[in-house]
């Protein structure tokens, strides 16, 4: 019925809940205790926590003293800082050496500002407060310049000023849409730029959340069903700042293996061992690299996790064996449910391991998912998830290195599409219900399945690829963004999307390319690889009974098309690779919004449909059909068109002339990038790097490229090579120094050519000190040289 216009019968009108919130009240009292601050307050506690000079937290419960200890998401507690409390008549002052908090006392407002006393995060109305519901609210002053980003996965454009929104895992097959405010992953986190400053806040609260950034006019607020106001104040003040102190907290990407990184293909499913091997074979013969495949639920033996269905799959060893030998990689799926079965093993164990989701009654919750009837581990138990990361061992012992998580927000086939809320979850001996854990539940998995991966894989990274999470969900796994739908339109919200997921501390994201349900038409394929090249997870997927979508499904000039953009992708791999392994180490995303580089330029506020890759590379997808041109915007400086070396004055919207194999690429005059050349996938070593400079008139740049064996983790023991690249241009000269500042690895690639973008004609290029000789084609307006490293 809700998919009729009974849906808007007068008489559905919902009666609002008469939910009046009470306020926290006034200030009686604090104490200091080491680096907490506990204040009392009429109608309930607040405690003040320095975590970093830059980061503070703020915990209010209007029932008992705050809980400090158990969050899902952090790391890491609080460092030792210093800091200064200072207590007035009407207020309270702590100060540290990068933040002032004014705590107004009554009634309790907290203020929080920059050292130089630029506001961040202001109460002035209404502070925080709670009502009979137990649920808890906080309002914050909301500024005519303020723009919103992060919040996780969500649909819709990039600023999130306007939008209300949820965080509730939820399992979203109906089309994707602006309307829908909670899908797969739940990021209760969000920065805000203000007058080209930014600053950030994590309310860390595992409930259902909602983000009002909509209601008012000037004032925003942050609610939950249950538990405590929980939120950080990440001071920033620049976008990248904010992501490091995000991240800090809640922890970063490791450096995924190489293959990872690769052109992925997927199908709902490919559903025998001979097809896949037919796939693998195509690839091989049409030269279109690939380095994963992956297994959707037809492998399975009834969709029973942990089997394989050895009609359809003979001998999964050989297959997985086989295709290593040409260097690709097998992905199964993975969902949580384990089907109701006394006679099948994982379920015996199970039940008799006592790991499944129970009533407080001891009952245990079985839902219908593809399976049918199933039972679904308690991830919040530390032996549960000991148990569940062993029976990988079923496919770790295969050969296969890498597991895609699905379903586990949890989603069940039912109408509130999850499970019962009343549940209860162990939790280690401190139970909680469903309703509380459920946010928490599909980041539990990733933990269990990654941490096992990473001690079976023979000292080989593993990947992971998981459809929910919370906040720390980077820790474990690439996200993609679910079930979108063969649409334009979802090309085009996937930009935003995964621009935002990026700005919530998951750097490794990607939609199904060419789209999962409905049908991809070719054009529409040629579009969406050419973006997935250079969206950090690169995976083609469609759902069942749909066109088929692989590269050669459209004849022969969209496969040309497709094929000429997945070897772009391993042509940027080497760039891309040191912009996961800079991700890796900061938290600052692959792929960004303009604003992250350009926070003071307003054109960059709400632009959805480009992003940048790193900081100097701007990519502009075609997002509509029957199409060769668009807008594109280039802030300050002169941009090279990255196909034609064309040099364009930036601060000004261009048009780009874009033919159905053009994808527009410009990169920022002054900058370095590296190249390579994989024929069939990561599997082959390098055997030259290209490292391209795109000149400018007069100025400085420098690069530093990484580099390890895209394997294993001695990366973590020194094993890398970190190679420093800096130019100076002036007028007719490029002078060019290499240096290595860390070469505890050997790369293969023992020949580096340089290309020197926008020179057409004679300069004088200075190499190592040394005048070099170069090879210069002026048509093409670049120059080329060689060196060893
Ligand atoms: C879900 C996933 C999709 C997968 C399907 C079958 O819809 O999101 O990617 O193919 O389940 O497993």
């Amino acid at each position: 019925m809700q998919d009729t216009s009974f849906a808007i019968h007068p008489g559905n009108k919902k009666q609002l809940k008469d939910t009046p919130y009470r306020d926290i009240g006034s200030f009686e009292a604090y104490e200091q205790n080491g680096s907490f601050i506990e204040i009392k307050c009429e109608q309930g506690y607040v405690n003040i926590v320095l975590y970093r000079e830059d980061i503070i937290r703020v915990v209010m419960n209007p029932f008992q003293k705050p809980i400090m200890t158990s969050s899902f998401a952090l790391i890491t507690g609080p460092r030792d800082v210093f800091f200064q409390v200072q207590e007035e008549r009407d207020h309270l002052y702590i100060t540290s050496n990068n933040l002032k908090m004014m705590i107004q006392k009554s009634p309790l407002r907290i203020n929080v500002f920059s050292i130089d006393d630029r506001l961040l995060v202001g109460e002035s109305e209404r502070g925080m407060g709670f009502n009979e519901q137990k649920e808890v609210i906080c309002f914050k002053d909301m500024q005519e310049n303020d723009h919103f980003y992060g919040f996780g996965e969500k649909t819709s454009f990039l600023d999130k000023r306007g939008e209300k929104m949820t965080m509730w895992n939820s399992d979203v097959y109906a089309p994707h849409n602006p309307e829908i405010d909670a899908l797969y992953e739940s990021i209760p986190y969000f920065m805000t730029l203000r007058d080209g400053n930014a600053h950030g806040i994590f309310f860390d609260n595992t409930y259902k959340t909602v983000f009002d950034m909509k209601s008012e006019q000037d004032c925003y607020s942050f609610w939950a069903e249950g538990g405590q106001i929980d939120y950080f104040v990440l001071a920033g003040p620049t976008p990248k700042d904010v992501l490091e102190q995000y991240t800090t907290l809640t922890g970063r990407m490791p450096i995924p293996p190489k293959w990872a990184l690769g052109y992925h293909q997927s199908r709902y499913s490919y559903e025998t061992e001979q097809e896949v091997r037919e796939l693998a074979a195509t690839f091989m013969e049409k030269g279109i690299p690939v380095d994963a495949i992956y297994l959707d639920i037809h492998y399975m033996d009834g969709y029973r996790v942990f089997t394989f269905d050895l009609e359809r799959f003979p001998n999964p060893k050989q297959l997985i064996s086989d295709l290593k030998k040409s260097g690709i990689k097998v992905v199964p799926i993975v969902d949580p449910g384990v089907k109701e079965d006394p006679e099948y093993q994982t379920y015996q164990e199970g039940i008799y391991g006592n790991h499944f989701c129970k009533y407080m009654d001891g009952a245990i919750y079985h839902g219908d998912v593809w399976p049918g009837n199933s039972a679904f581990p308690d991830f919040t138990k530390t032996k549960t998830r000991e148990w569940w990361g062993e029976k990988h061992r079923f496919y770790t012992d295969l050969g296969i290195e890498g597991i895609w998580n699905d379903m586990n927000e949890p989603a069940v086939f039912n109408e509130t599409k999850t499970m019962d809320v009343k549940v209860m979850h162990g939790n280690d001996g401190n139970p909680k219900t469903h309703r509380e854990m459920h946010n928490v539940y599909g980041l539990l998995m990733g933990e269990a399945t990654y941490n096992a991966l990473k001690q079976q894989n023979k000292g080989n990274r593993p990947f992971l690829l998981t459809r929910a999470g919370y906040a720390g969900v980077q820790r474990y796994g690439a996200v993609w963004t679910g079930d979108n739908r063969s649409f334009w339109e979802h090309l085009a919200m996937a930009l935003p999307m995964c621009m935002n997921l990026g700005i919530s501390g998951v750097p490794f994201t990607g939609p199904d390319v060419g789209g999962f349900a409905h049908d991809a038409t070719g054009e529409l394929l040629a579009r969406w690889t050419q973006f997935g090249v250079f969206t950090p997870y690169f995976r083609n997927h469609s759902g069942l009974d749909t066109v088929r979508q692989e590269p050669w499904s459209f004849g022969e000039t969209i496969e040309n098309v497709v094929k000429k953009y997945i070897q772009l992708r391993y042509k940027w791999l080497p760039h891309l690779y040191t912009l996961f392994y800079k991700a890796s180490e900061t938290g600052i995303p692959v792929m960004r919004p303009l604003l992250m580089e350009y926070p003071n330029d307003p054109n960059t506020f709400n632009l959805s449909d480009q992003f940048l890759i790193g900081e100097n590379v701007i990519i502009a997808p075609i997002l509509s059909p029957t199409t060769n041109h668009r807008i594109v915007y280039l802030p300050e400086g002169n941009w090279y068109d990255y196909w034609t070396n064309k040099l364009y004055e930036g601060n000004a919207h261009i048009m780009a002339e874009a033919s159905l194999d053009t994808l527009p690429i410009f990169v920022k005059e002054g900058s370095i990038l590296s190249h390579g050349k994989y024929i069939r996938n990561t599997s082959e070593s390098l055997e030259k790097m290209e490292i391209h400079i795109y000149k400018t008139e007069n100025g400085s740049s420098k690069y530093r490229l990484y580099d390890d064996d895209g394997k294993t983790f001695e990366y973590e023991n020194g094993a890398y090579l970190m190679k420093e690249f800096r130019c100076h241009f002036h007028s007719k000269t490029i002078t060019i120094n290499m240096e290595d500042l860390h070469s505890v690895y050997q790369p293969s690639w023992r020949t580096l050519e340089f290309h020197l973008h926008g020179v057409a004609e004679e300069i004088e290029v200075i190499f190592n000190e040394k005048k070099i000789e170069i090879d210069l084609d002026e048509q093409k307006g670049t120059a080329i040289f060689q060196a060893s490293i």
